[in-house]
């Protein structure tokens, strides 16, 4: 089990140090899942050394895929690691939608950020419209098949994939127990097709989109959801900790 908060553009820095110094109070007896929380990148270096020692891990929401240079407004890999980061979302739907993020700029980042032995989070999911076109599965498998370009075995096994369908970020509406098996049944088949059966097996598929502490546990009881990455339910300690023990109590 994976979960990840994305705080997404919420909270000054001492806000964030503030949330993070409850979690790690809170969540210290969390055993069986790991977990990660990504603040602004403002607010990382201060948060990272607030979880350091500690079992909660630090993520960022986003990288560029050059080292360094000319590139106003960005942040590298190496300046993530240097600051403890261990997990980086990639492609997130609003990165996406927002700011041009691209299947092939998807792809850069990926292998950028496995080159230096942090954990890629690659976001992946639909639109209302595609779903009720019938391209769910034509959505996936490009986006899947974009983001493990070139990837070896060996690299595409450091990966996590988060399935959020578009229509359920930030909008309440969960997708159900059923219908988000059924989109994390295929990314896995995607997998298994690139790479195989055991690669597919080993690697983590968050489930994301309006999960809560009240629909966790039916979420992660299903067989191909292994973890969750969290938006609005992660910017509060109690709504967190829940989904977080929903996780811990899910059969291992
Ligand atoms: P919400 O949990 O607020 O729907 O956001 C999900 C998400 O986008 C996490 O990356």
């Amino acid at each position: 089990m994976v979960i990840v908060g994305n705080w997404k553009m919420n909270k000054i820095v001492s806000e964030s140090v503030k949330l993070a110094t409850e979690l790690v109070a809170a969540a210290s007896s969390i055993q069986n899942v790991v977990f990660a929380i990504a603040p602004s990148y403002l607010a990382l270096a201060k948060v990272s050394d607030v979880v350091k020692g500690t079992n909660v891990k630090l993520a960022a929401q986003d990288v560029h895929w050059e080292n360094q240079g000319a590139f106003t407004g960005k942040v590298s890999a190496d300046m993530l690691k240097d600051v403890g980061v261990e997990f980086v979302i990639i492609g997130h739907s609003e990165q996406r939608t927002y700011f041009g993020e691209t299947d092939l700029s998807v792809n850069k980042k990926v292998k950028k950020v496995l080159s230096l032995e942090m954990t890629p989070i690659i976001c992946v999911g639909e639109t209302i419209a595609e779903r009720k076109a019938g391209q769910l599965e034509l959505v996936l498998s490009a986006q899947i098949t974009g983001a493990y370009a070139g990837l070896s075995g060996d690299e595409a096994q450091r990966t996590v994939v988060a399935y959020e369908p578009v229509w359920a970020i930030g909008t309440g509406v969960t997708a159900t127990d059923d219908e988000a098996q059924q989109a994390h049944q295929f990314v896995r088949s995607m997998i298994a097709k690139l790479y195989g059966d055991s690669t597919a097996q080993s690697i983590s598929i968050q489930y994301g989109g309006s999960m809560k502490p009240d629909n966790a546990a039916g979420l992660v009881a299903q067989k191909d959801i292994d973890g969750g990455l969290i938006g609005g339910a992660a910017l509060q300690v109690d709504s967190f900790l829940g989904i977080l023990n929903a996780a811990e109590m899910r059969r291992q």
